[in-house]
């Protein structure tokens, strides 16, 4: 337990599965009182908070939708008072498909989730963030935000959009008690990875030799990285992209 989180509130997108689900228990372990905000059901997530004898509040949003994330925004605060920490998770992927073959809706419905889905969170969290002068985001890019990968070029660009955006606004607000980091995770063991694969074993057993620790990442395993992100213990880092991602991005 970080005591450093009791009392204080932390809002989680797409917390209803995945890396978002660890990522809320994990705020939760650690004595916050978490927004579980995702388009789904997230009777899950909420169950496991309870369970941990914490505090949540489930609010049902649509990220790429702007009343729906200034409504998100305004009931946090109607309800716990403050804002001080955000994970910004939520997020779609396709499978693999040349930028020749991929529809123009399909390249809008990514951008608009993963990138205009951040932007918005962002543009609604940081005036209330810098009320309270000690309060971080981190938002979640991907080792695909800093590299390209054939035939996820809509994902890619959706992904390296939110490491400019990260930069960007950490830097505006570099003086104003806002702490603004992405983490860019590797291939996690996740729904999303799984439905990338489609249970096809010869797939996943090519993703796995693309990792030099030899697995793929747990949820766990970046729900940690943001509560570093988000503690004291990283209070001179802002405006970074983090990989977390067992050494692919050198490799
Ligand atoms: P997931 O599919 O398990 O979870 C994504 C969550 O986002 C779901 O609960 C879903 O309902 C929610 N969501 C989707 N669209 C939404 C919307 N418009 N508004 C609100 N919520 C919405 O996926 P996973 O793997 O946990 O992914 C979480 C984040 O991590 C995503 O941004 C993904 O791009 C990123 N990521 C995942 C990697 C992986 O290998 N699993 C690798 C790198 C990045």
């Amino acid at each position: 337990m970080n005591d450093q989180f009791l009392g204080k509130t932390a809002l989680v997108t797409g917390a209803a599965s995945g890396i978002g689900q660890a990522t809320a228990l994990a705020f939760a372990k650690n004595g916050a009182r978490v927004v579980v905000a995702d388009l789904a059901d997230a009777s899950e997530t909420l169950g496991k908070i309870k369970e941990l004898g914490g505090e949540s509040l489930y609010i049902k949003v649509d990220v790429s939708q702007e009343d729906e994330v200034k409504d998100m925004i305004k009931k946090t605060i109607d309800i716990f008072g403050s804002l001080d920490y955000a994970f910004n998770n939520a997020g779609i992927e396709t499978g693999a498909v040349a930028i020749d073959k991929t529809d123009a809706e399909v390249f809008d419905q990514i951008m608009a989730v993963n990138l205009r889905g951040v932007f918005l969170c962002m543009k609604y969290q940081i005036p209330e963030m810098r009320k309270t002068g000690n309060a971080a985001i981190v938002n979640c890019a991907s080792i695909a935000g800093l590299n390209g990968f054939a035939g996820l070029g809509a994902y890619a660009a959706s992904k390296h959009g939110v490491v400019g955006l990260t930069k960007a606004a950490a830097l505006e607000n570099a003086k104003k008690g806002v702490r603004i980091n992405a983490v860019c995770p590797g291939v996690i063991r996740t729904p999303m990875v799984e439905r990338f694969t489609g249970g096809d074993p010869t797939l996943e057993a090519s993703l796995i030799l693309g990792e030099p620790m030899g697995r793929l990442g747990l949820p766990e395993e970046i729900a940690n990285t943001v509560i570093f992100l988000c503690s004291s213990d990283a209070s001179f880092m802002t405006a970074q992209a983090v990989s977390v991602d067992g050494g692919w991005i050198s490799a």
